[in-house]
């Protein structure tokens, strides 16, 4: 997290004023010790008009052999390169139907990359700038720990069940190959209603993560109610079916994975007190990944993409709070300037992953394809590449 962000905005309701984040050389980032080391030395001191100009030239160089996908979370001076801007889903399902181009830069974190590499060609090569960009929501299941789940709950319910296993892609690939092989399906923010529909005609129970904020959002959308949504407690031994007993297993029709993202986490009812008693006339538009309460208490919800169509929807003059990544959010304020966009959490926490693709990194995947050097490839496995393939493609077909 950038420690100069949270004291230029400590104490404000909100941020009127859109945050830039200025390119300083990657050696001064005060983080960098935990980025990716590998990056050559020539790339550590390079000033915010040199990397500009290099990349620039770089991208003319290479013309139609890459192509630059940006999340919207990306930090302005990256997303300014990028070809194509998207939410997860719009990205991936780019990464599905293009497959032409021989080099896609993914400048997002690494899920996205390798969703890329499943659904892309096998002559395509996608790259992720910084191997360092993960997502802590993904990191907090995995396959021993699911798999683990996964045994106790078909051990127990086989028998009068049918459970249908639905990853989110903020997953590893291999949860996204456990899917395939079990009937099941991936899930992205802006489709996980239909999803859970999907899952609801093939089986009697869903089991869903890792995160547990969308998984409930979308089935109170979906008009399930909280008696019939058990949490597991992935932290819990062997055998004790995620801290649940076997009735409130057998009562739940969705089973909740206990992740969360640590950003979204941050959004409260208070902020949004708050914000409603500052601007009576105030919209609030939040991300899934927010809890349940947040969720209830705002206009509407939705990916960011959603987030994004919404604010450039609303008359001019609008009030909008905004519940989700400052890099969003500070780009929405921006491009809508005949309305107040802000975010409601005054200590504007960035996603401190996605924000390790400093244009540094670009520019050193852009010089080496010059080079004829390949760096940074994200690759899957071909065995959990198969499985996972199934899983997406569901998704997309349900989308
Ligand atoms: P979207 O699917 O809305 O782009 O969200 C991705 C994400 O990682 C949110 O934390």
């Amino acid at each position: 997290m950038n420690q100069k962000l949270i004291l230029d905005f400590e104490n404000k309701i909100d941020c009127e004023v859109p945050m830039t984040m200025d390119t300083i050389p990657l050696s001064k980032e005060s983080s960098f010790s935990q980025w990716q080391q590998e990056i050559p030395k020539e790339y550590f001191n390079l000033t915010s008009e040199e990397i500009n100009y290099k990349i620039n030239t770089a991208k003319k160089k290479l013309g139609d052999n890459v192509i630059i996908l940006g999340h919207h979370y990306q930090r302005e001076d990256v997303i300014k390169f990028a070809d194509q801007i998207g939410d997860s889903y719009a990205l991936s399902l780019y990464a599905a139907r293009n497959h032409k181009t021989p080099f896609i830069i993914f400048c997002g974190v690494h899920f996205m990359a390798e969703a890329a590499d499943i659904l892309s060609s096998n002559s395509q090569h996608i790259l992720l700038p910084n191997l360092e960009a993960g997502c802590s929501l993904a990191d907090m299941a995995n396959k021993p720990d699911v798999g683990s789940a996964w045994n106790q709950l078909t051990k127990q319910f086989k028998e009068k069940y049918k459970i249908i296993p639905i990853t989110y892609i903020n997953s590893p690939a291999t949860l996204k190959a456990f899917c395939g092989e079990n009937d099941g399906i991936v899930c992205t923010s802006s489709n996980a209603d239909k999803v859970i529909k999907w899952a609801f005609e093939k089986g009697d129970k869903v089991f869903f993560f890792p995160d547990q904020h969308l998984g409930r959002n979308t089935s109170h959308k979906l008009g399930i109610k909280d008696e019939s949504i058990a949490l597991w407690d992935w932290r819990k031994k062997e055998n004790k079916l995620g801290g649940n007993t076997i009735t409130q297993i057998e009562k739940s029709k969705v089973i909740l994975w206990d992740g969360f993202c640590s950003v979204h986490q941050r959004f409260t009812i208070s902020q949004i007190n708050q914000a409603r008693i500052q601007y009576p006339k105030i919209q609030i538009v939040v991300h899934p990944e927010c809890s349940s309460e947040v969720a209830n208490a705002s206009d509407a919800v939705g990916s960011t993409a959603f987030i994004a169509d919404y604010v450039s929807n609303a008359p001019n003059n609008s009030i909008i709070g905004i519940g989700t990544e400052i890099n969003l959010v500070s780009r929405l304020a921006k491009e809508n300037p005949n309305k107040k966009v802000f975010c409601l959490d005054s200590v504007v926490c960035p996603c401190s992953t996605m924000y390790r693709v400093h244009p540094a990194y670009l520019l050193w995947i852009l010089e080496s394809l010059l080079d004829k050097k390949i760096v940074n490839k994200i690759s899957v496995d071909d065995d959990t590449k198969k499985f996972a393939k199934i899983a997406l493609e569901r998704m997309i077909e349900v989308s």
